[in-house]
């Protein structure tokens, strides 16, 4: 399994560290990185949600809570944001009051693989960039999945890999060269950039991905590639 800091300490405990780590750099990188696509692959999801006109979303491994502010901001009453990391967390706060929304957005630290919530509490649930993280995904999967109304839509982002010419070359470069350079440069975590690339490149995408979350109890499957499969977007509906 590739892990952060690829230590004796598991997975969960490396990526809380990590995301605690690179937290106060996190959106600058974000978005430097990924030279600002990603607000736009975030928009994507945030139209797909809008279509399910849910009261109450669950957003997991929220992070700096970008996803939860953009649902609160097309008018979702309610929003739950879940994260490992107390810092990723704290930073999400300060941006959730800078933008007055704490009335609808309420963010916590927690697990997504031992949700604390009760059953069937959600009309909606998106993770982005967060299920490549996870120790056990499938684990994650279900519990997702028991939090969800029956038929409520879970949305995904997640980096998969571009496979046309020369797309797929550059990418490459780029992930294995120059981001992690520029991580390191800005973050000052050594491995956090390098994990990045890493993780894409085990983690299951594309039918493989549908396969699993199938398994761990969604149907009405889909995925939307985005810019030459760099990232894709899974929707499935709780069975
Ligand atoms: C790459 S960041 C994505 C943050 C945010 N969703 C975004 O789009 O910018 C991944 C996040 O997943 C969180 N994470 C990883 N495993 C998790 C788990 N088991 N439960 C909750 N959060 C988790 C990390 O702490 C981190 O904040």
């Amino acid at each position: 399994m590739v892990q952060p800091y690829n230590s004796s300490d598991d997975k969960k405990n490396e990526v809380r560290a990590m995301f605690n780590n690179i937290a106060r750099n996190y959106d600058l990188l974000n978005h430097l990185l990924s030279l600002g696509i990603d607000v736009l692959w975030r928009k994507r999801i945030i139209r797909i949600l809008q279509s399910y006109k849910p009261d109450n979303v669950l957003d997991i491994a929220t992070g700096t809570a970008d996803l939860a502010i953009m649902a609160a901001k097309v008018g979702v009453r309610s929003v739950a944001g879940i994260d490992l990391s107390e810092m990723m967390i704290e930073e999400g706060n300060n941006k959730v009051s800078a933008c007055s929304l704490t009335k609808i957005i309420k963010l916590e630290v927690g697990d997504a693989e031992q949700l604390p919530y009760k059953d069937e509490m959600f009309d909606a649930a998106t993770v982005a960039f967060g299920v490549r993280n996870f120790a056990d995904l499938k684990a994650g999967l279900r519990d997702i999945n028991r939090v969800l109304k029956s038929g409520a839509p879970f949305i995904i982002l997640e980096f998969s890999k571009p496979v046309v010419f020369p797309v797929k070359q550059l990418y490459h470069f780029y992930s294995f060269y120059i981001l992690p350079l520029l991580g390191r440069v800005i973050s000052k975590d050594k491995r956090a950039y390098m994990y990045l690339p890493e993780s894409i490149n085990v983690f299951p995408a594309g039918d493989d991905f549908l396969e699993i979350m199938s398994e761990c109890g969604f149907s009405g499957l889909k995925q939307i590639p985005l810019s030459f499969r760099i990232a894709t977007i899974y929707v499935g509906h709780k069975s």
